[in-house]
């Protein structure tokens, strides 16, 4: 906040202790230098309201401690560096105001603790990144005057800390998503893009339907009773199914005996007293699974279960009941499954249970439901990895239940993840 000019001096990089620095509000001029590289301590950077040019130094990421960066109101040009992954501890960044071009990185994905994002009044253009996404502690979000092109992100309702977002004034088209930061939304965080619809509420147009024409409607007088039968017929058939299941009404009872073990603590002396000291006569493969700590990897199939089943919930899906877990011994404690695995179905003369066409079928859509669940509809995707018939369990009702997620890999979404997760199961040899 004074009056001083002339460019920020070069020997500002050997500073090399330096935490806070505040040159705002000035007449600097120039570029910043790109020795502000090596100033690896500093957290709090402000260089907002100069007279500052040319491109933001490259250099400037590597400030891995940095958690708040201004340099709004000067004129600064060029794109935003590509790689900002080391801005790993940053929270706000005021870079509104500038004469910043180009698209905005893909790489917002690691600046998971970025929460003041204010990209106003520049030039950006193209489409807003998918990697937004990965921004989950952000609160507020201002990108008017820019160029941006494209849809709303439906994914902005999701981040669930985003109570402020201004999209005004740029080239945005087509539907204003609903729901979190929609929910609120003013117009003066929308206009200026004259082809957004929706949100009647706001003065939008209502979004047209896309047209069909007439060739297509005569096609549709064809098939349509034929999809209308086919889907008559699966109606029918889940009636059945579905009517069969019903039957047996008190599937309650056992869930709240279920929920009374899940909430408090279970040691290791009550596990002993249990199964009876571990008697081969009650080894099940299920209620309890102890894992062998003697072999490396019980460890991260613990941690591995742990975390899928502590989020999954699904029918058919074997719950997670309580832990116990000290130094030398986890074991997991699962819902009770007193009808066995469904390898020994397959293989037993004396077990015809699954012997009806109708039986099978229902398991089969019991155990694809539950990958439907984790492929699709699970937050994080999860790959099971190890699905074969012993890790199909049956309930009293005869609902398989899958189990042993003890290798089961989750799949962030982004493309790294995606590679680490090609460990195989059970190598060699699947079951069918
Ligand atoms: C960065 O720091 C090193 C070591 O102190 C110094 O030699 C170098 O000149 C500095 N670089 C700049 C651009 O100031
Ligand atoms: C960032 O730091 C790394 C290692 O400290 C160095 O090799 C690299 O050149 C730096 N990048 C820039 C753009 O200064
Ligand atoms: C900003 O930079 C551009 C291009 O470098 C230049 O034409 C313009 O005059 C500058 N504006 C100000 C206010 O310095
Ligand atoms: C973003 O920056 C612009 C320009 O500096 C400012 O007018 C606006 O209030 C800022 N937005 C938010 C949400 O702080
Ligand atoms: C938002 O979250 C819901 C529920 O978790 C999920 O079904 C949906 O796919 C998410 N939408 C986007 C665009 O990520
Ligand atoms: C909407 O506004 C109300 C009242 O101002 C506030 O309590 C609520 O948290 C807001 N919801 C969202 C999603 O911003
Ligand atoms: C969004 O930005 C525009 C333009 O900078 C501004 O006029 C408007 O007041 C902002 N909206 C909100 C809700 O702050």
């Amino acid at each position: 906040g004074n009056i001083m000019f002339g460019p920020v001096p070069t020997q500002i990089g050997t500073l090399q202790s330096i935490v806070i620095l505040y040159l705002d509000d000035n007449k600097f001029s120039g570029s910043i230098p790109n020795g502000v590289g090596n100033l690896t301590t500093l957290q709090d950077l402000r260089l907002s309201y100069n007279l500052l040019s040319s491109s933001i130094p490259a250099s400037l990421v590597n400030l891995s401690n940095l958690i708040r960066l201004y340099i709004s109101h000067n004129n600064l040009t060029g794109a935003l560096p590509s790689d900002l992954s080391p801005w790993r501890a940053i929270a706000e960044m005021g870079i509104s105001a500038n004469n910043l071009v180009g698209s905005l990185p893909t790489s917002w994905g690691h600046l998971q603790l970025l929460s003041y994002l204010n990209l106003s009044q520049n030039t950006f253009n193209d489409l807003i990144p998918d990697s937004f996404k990965g921004l989950v502690n952000l609160e507020t979000l201002d990108l008017s005057h820019n160029n941006l092109l494209g849809g709303i992100p439906k994914y902005f309702a999701n981040l669930t800390f985003l109570t402020s977002l201004n999209l005004s004034f740029n080239n945005l088209q087509g539907q204003i998503p609903s729901g979190g930061v929609f929910s609120n939304i003013t117009l003066q965080s929308l206009m200026g893009n004259p082809r957004l619809c929706g949100v009647p509420r706001l003065g939008f147009p209502a979004c047209l339907e896309k047209s069909h024409s007439t060739r297509t409607k005569h096609l549709l007088k064809i098939v349509l009773p034929a999809i209308i039968a086919a889907f008559g017929a699966i109606v029918v058939f889940l009636y059945l199914l579905i009517g069969k299941k019903m039957k047996n009404p008190d599937i309650t009872a056992s869930f709240d005996i279920a929920d009374a073990i899940c909430h408090r603590l279970v040691s290791y002396q009550e596990i002993v007293r249990a199964t009876e000291n571990f008697n081969e006569d009650n080894l099940l493969g299920v209620a309890i699974k102890i894992l062998n700590m003697q072999v490396e990897r019980a460890l991260r199939s613990f941690d591995a279960e742990c975390h899928v089943l502590r989020m999954a919930r699904h029918r058919n899906l074997i719950k997670i009941l309580n832990t116990c877990s000290n130094l030398d011994f986890r074991a997991l404690l699962l819902q009770f499954m007193p009808n066995g695995n469904l390898e020994s179905y397959l293989h037993s003369e004396s077990r015809p249970c699954v012997g009806s066409f109708l039986k099978r079928m229902e398991i089969m859509l019991d155990v694809s439901m539950a990958m439907e669940y984790l492929h699709h509809e699970h937050h994080e995707v999860v790959l099971h990895c190890d699905l074969k018939p012993t890790n199909v369990l049956f309930d009293e009702e005869m609902t398989a239940h899958v189990a042993d997620f003890g290798i089961a890999k989750m799949l962030l979404g982004d493309d790294n993840s995606a590679v680490s997760a090609s460990m195989p199961g059970t190598i060699g040899y699947m079951a069918p």
